[in-house]
C-alpha cells in the first residue's frame, strides 16, 4: 500500500476467535490483504453504499478535488478498511492508516495530518475510541484543513495555525452511537455497512477460492457462505480452514460433505453460530430465565469483555432474531428457544 506509514499500520488488538470479524495479526491477515478487492468494480455486495461512493468519487475526480470525509460504520469484518483502500485507489491517492487507541499524544495526530499530500487519505479505524483532545484537533483539520501548532510551553507558548493540504478522512467504527454529534456532523458522506446476503458471500467465497487456487464445488461454497454470519472476513477465514480439512481428510476438493464435516469440527452450527454464541444465548436462557439480563452480568458470567459482546457477538444474534436488546437488558426471543430446542417459559404479561 503506497504511502502507508508502518508506525500507524497497527490495527486492532488480537482476537483469535474464528468467527470474530476482528482482524488477526498473523498469516491470516496477510492472506486477507492479498485477496482484498482493489477497485469498486471488484467489491461484491453493499450495492447502495458502493453506488453512492462511485458517484462521489467520479464527481471529486472530475473537479480535481479531495473526496469529502467519509464515515463508515457497522459490525467488524464487513469491509470498512477494504473500502477505504479502494477509495484511495479510485482517487489515485496514497492512504495512511491509524486507529483511535493508537493516537496517544496530540503530536501523533498532528504528525500524520501535516504529512498528508493534497487528496491523500487518512483512515482512522475505531474512531469512537479517540481521546477528546484528539477530536479537538480533528475538528479544524476536517473543516478548515488547519491544525493549531503550539510552539513553546507555559506562559510563553504561542499558537501557530498551520495550513494542511486538502485531504480525506475516512473514519470507521463499530459503534456509531458513541460518536459525538460534532464529529459526526463533519463527515459529508456517512454509510452503514450491512451484513452480506448468502448470495453475495457465495460470490466472495468463489472469488477468494479462485485467487487462492482452492478447488471447490457449488454446494461446498454455499455451505461456507451460508455459515459465515453475513461477514466476508469470516467467510474467507472459514474457506481457508475448510481447505486445510479437505487437504488432510479428503482429496483436496471442497464439496458439501467436506464443508459440513469441517465446519462441524470447527464447532460452527447450521446458522453459523460458534461455541461462544451458543454459550451466550444459553446463559441468558438457562441462567437468567431468558432475560432481561444486564450486559455487565452477562459479560462476567461468560468471562468475555462487554465490548466484544456488543460489537462482535450480539449484532449477528440480533440479525438472526435470537436476541433482543431492551432497556432492562438482553432477552432471548421465542426463536432462540426454538433454535436450541428448549421450551419457552410462560412469561407474565407486562413483565418487560
Ligand atoms: N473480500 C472481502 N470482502 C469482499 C467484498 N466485499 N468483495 C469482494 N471480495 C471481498
Amino acid at each position: 500500500m503506497s504511502g502507508s506509514s508502518p508506525s500507524h499500520a497497527k490495527m486492532t488488538e488480537p482476537h483469535d476467535r474464528i468467527l470474530s470479524g476482528r482482524a488477526l495479526p498473523d498469516d491470516d491477515s496477510r492472506i486477507e490483504a492479498s485477496i482484498r478487492p482493489q477497485r469498486l468494480s471488484d467489491y461484491i455486495g453493499q450495492n447502495r453504499v458502493k453506488e453512492n461512493l462511485q458517484i462521489a468519487v467520479e464527481a471529486a475526480r472530475s473537479r480535481n478535488e479531495a473526496l469529502d470525509h467519509v464515515l463508515l460504520y457497522g459490525p467488524p469484518g464487513l469491509g470498512k478498511t477494504t473500502l477505504a483502500q479502494i477509495l484511495a485507489n479510485e482517487m489515485g491517492s496514497a492512504i495512511k492508516v491509524s486507529a483511535g487507541p493508537l493516537l496517544e499524544k496530540k503530536g501523533d495526530l498532528t504528525a500524520v495530518l501535516t504529512s498528508l499530500d493534497a487528496r491523500d487519505f487518512f483512515f482512522l479505524d475505531e474512531i469512537h475510541r479517540l481521546q477528546p483532545a484528539m477530536e479537538e484537533i480533528l475538528y479544524p483539520a476536517m473543516e478548515d484543513f488547519r491544525v493549531d501548532l503550539i510552539i513553546g510551553q507555559g506562559p510563553g507558548a504561542r499558537v501557530h495555525p498551520y495550513q494542511l493540504n486538502k485531504f480525506t478522512l475516512i473514519g470507521a467504527t463499530t459503534r456509531a452511537g458513541l460518536i459525538m454529534a460534532p464529529l459526526r456532523s463533519r463527515f459529508g458522506i456517512v454509510h452503514r455497512l450491512e451484513f452480506y446476503t448468502p448470495e453475495d458471500l457465495l460470490r466472495i467465497v468463489h472469488r477468494s477460492a479462485k485467487i487462492l487456487d482452492i478447488k471447490m464445488d457449488e454446494d461446498g461454497a454455499f455451505e461456507i457462505a451460508r455459515r459465515s454470519r453475513g461477514t466476508p472476513r469470516v467467510a474467507n477465514r472459514l474457506l481457508r480452514r475448510v481447505r486445510d480439512f479437505a487437504q488432510v481428510r479428503a482429496k483436496g476438493v471442497i464439496d458439501l460433505g467436506v464443508a459440513r464435516d469441517a465446519l462441524s469440527m470447527l464447532g460452527i452450527d447450521e446458522h453459523g453460530l460458534d461455541e461462544t454464541d451458543r454459550n451466550l444465548m444459553l446463559a441468558i436462557i438457562q441462567k437468567y430465565g431468558g432475560g432481561p439480563v444486564g450486559l455487565n452480568t452477562l459479560a462476567a458470567s461468560l468471562s468475555e469483555e462487554e465490548d466484544a459482546i456488543e460489537e462482535i457477538y450480539e449484532p449477528y444474534l440480533m440479525q438472526l432474531g435470537l436476541l433482543d436488546r431492551t432497556p432492562r437488558g438482553r432477552v432471548a426471543t421465542g426463536l432462540a428457544y426454538k433454535h436450541f430446542q428448549l421450551e419457552e417459559p410462560r412469561r407474565q404479561p407486562g413483565l418487560f
